[in-house]
């Protein structure tokens, strides 16, 4: 089995990658760091080549609903074009608990991972998406931003 992790030198894709090998499973890391741009492409069809899995772990700095939901979607309809060619079988998606409902429902950032579950369930590659709160390697990053 070949998973590709987009993301994978991420918070959550770096531990994930280690685990995974850790069973033996194989991966490839595509994050800008690899030389890989979910984005523009660059780099996307060539690190698909015989992946089962792609497990999508990518972020952005963008916290606006416009760049958010850019991002998270562009990148959703990259995996599944060329994942497509490439025999993907598989799309699991990393979100978060809670979004598109309540008080934060209308947080940009939330928008895009709310347009990012949509485009992925009607997406041609079946998909798995999981929510989950934030974990213990994200108390750090919240610290920083509300620090005044
Ligand atoms: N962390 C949490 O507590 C948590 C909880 C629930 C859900 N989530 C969700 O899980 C996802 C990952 O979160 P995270 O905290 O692990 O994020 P992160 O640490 O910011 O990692 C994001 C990864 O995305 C890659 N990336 C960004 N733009 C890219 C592009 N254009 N092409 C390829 N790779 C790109 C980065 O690559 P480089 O490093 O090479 O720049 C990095 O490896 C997010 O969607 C988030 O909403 C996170």
């Amino acid at each position: 089995m070949k998973v590709f992790i987009a993301g994978g030198r991420g918070r959550v894709g770096s531990p994930l990658a280690d685990n995974l090998e850790a069973k033996g499973i194989e991966v490839v890391s595509g994050g800008l760091e690899d030389g890989i741009d979910v984005i523009s492409g660059k780099g996307l069809a060539e690190a698909l080549v015989g992946v089962n899995t792609v497990v999508n772990v990518l972020n952005t700095p963008r916290f606006d609903a416009e760049g958010a939901i850019s991002f998270f979607e562009g990148a959703i309809n990259n995996l599944t074009t060329e994942g497509e060619r490439a025999g993907v079988r598989h799309h699991i998606v990393l979100s978060i608990v809670g979004v598109g409902e309540g008080d934060a429902s209308d947080i940009g950032y939330y928008l895009g991972k709310v347009a990012q579950e949509k485009a992925v369930r009607s997406a041609s590659i079946p998909a798995t998406i999981i929510r989950a709160t934030q974990f213990q390697s994200y108390i750090p990053v919240l610290i920083d931003q509300h620090t005044v």
